[in-house]
């Protein structure tokens, strides 16, 4: 059975990117393999190291993935920070990663700026320890967003590297399996991660900019949906959408130079879990002044019930506490075990 990991960081409103490139992945995926889903604490820790209500958000993401469908029962929701073997296993990999890895990092250099030398050490290392949230389980699979893509392919060159460097321990502790790289097959300890992006939705971007990607940091909230916006302000967020003057084309290659019309199809894609070519097969030649009612009425009939949902799970704090104790307690079981190997593999001094 696959072993399914993500996680998602506990900072701001999760907003309908985060929800159809991630979220609703991680609810599809619960049929066909075993799951774990984290609130990524310690990683929100790199941009800022206070926040005022970090306890707080940490409920709200984990009341959004019940909310959404994710059984705590039958899969693992924690939060990070409960399992320090996080911390353990990205120490390792900061002494396996390469400084020049981290630096081509698209995200730590929009992230860091211009005054990189002030960026926090955390924020250059934040792959090291995300590379450890997945190696700690030896997922098999990552749903996430385009924008995570080179992470994950940084994963992979850490658990490669890690295999390599310790080929001959891992053999010799016969803690290995075999695995294809390229035309070889090795046999490393470390699985190289899939990456699970893809669909229409797997890059939603800004309502009001279509060059830009939904975000939780953007200064104008009419940029993007919330996850836990009523009814009426998701009709308004979308009326006021940014769009072009022209009717929506009957192929894809008419969506081409037309970024907002463009993520507009692919959120009702999303949505509606149909294809963009679906979409306009259904509205070609309709204008906004139609398509954009018929995107609200879609959105407000999928969220409303997830944020209504959310609001009822985050009135009840004890439960919500409970699962993420317990939750913590049972990927802490899975974490020790792989770490007491990975200490054999590397030869620290233990038992
Ligand atoms: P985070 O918290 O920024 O975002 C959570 C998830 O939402 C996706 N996402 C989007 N998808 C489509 N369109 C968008 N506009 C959009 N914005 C965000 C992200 O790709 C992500 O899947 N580094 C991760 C958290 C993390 C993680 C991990 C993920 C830490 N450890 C291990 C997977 C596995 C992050 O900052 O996500």
């Amino acid at each position: 059975k696959p072993l399914v990991f993500s996680g998602v960081q506990p900072t701001g409103n999760l907003h309908l990117g985060n929800y159809l490139g991630a979220i609703k992945k991680f609810v599809a995926l619960q049929d066909t393999s075993d799951c774990i889903y984290c609130v990524v604490d310690l990683h929100s820790l790199t941009a800022q190291l206070v926040y005022e209500d970090l306890a707080d958000q940490t409920r709200s993401i984990t009341a959004a993935f019940l909310a959404s469908g994710i059984d705590p029962k039958k899969h693992i929701v924690f939060n990070q920070s409960r399992v320090m073997q996080h911390a353990e296993l990205a120490w390792i990999f900061n002494c396996v990663a390469r400084i020049g890895w981290m630096n081509r990092m698209t995200q730590f250099k929009d992230k860091a700026g211009k005054d990189r030398e002030n960026a926090s050490l955390g924020l250059l290392a934040y792959p090291s320890l995300m590379a450890a949230d997945i190696l700690l389980y030896r997922a098999t699979h990552v749903p996430v967003g385009e924008d995570q893509k080179q992470h994950l392919e940084l994963t992979r060159d850490i658990a490669q590297k890690f295999n390599n460097d310790f080929s001959d321990r891992i053999a010799g502790l016969g803690v290995g399996v075999e695995m294809q790289v390229g035309e070889e097959t090795v046999n490393g300890y470390f699985p190289l991660t899939e990456p699970v992006i893809g669909g229409p939705a797997a890059r939603i971007m800004s309502l009001r900019d279509g060059s830009k990607k939904m975000s939780k940091s953007d200064p104008s909230d009419l940029s993007r949906i919330n996850l836990t916006d009523d009814a009426d302000t998701i009709s308004k967020k979308i009326r006021k959408a940014k769009t072009d003057p022209e009717a929506l084309p009957s192929e894809l290659d008419g969506l081409a130079a037309r970024p907002e019309a463009e993520n507009l199809v692919g959120i009702y894609a999303g949505l509606a879990e149909m294809s963009k070519a679906d979409v306009l097969k259904e509205f070609a030649g309709q204008q906004f002044s139609v398509f954009k009612p018929a995107l609200a009425d879609l959105a407000v009939e999928k969220l409303a019930p997830i944020a209504s949902e959310m609001r009822r799970i985050s009135d009840d704090r004890a439960y919500v506490d409970a699962v993420l104790k317990d939750g913590g307690e049972r990927a802490g079981v899975l974490a020790e075990a792989t770490m007491k190997t990975v200490r054999d593999i590397i030869g620290l001094l233990q038992g």
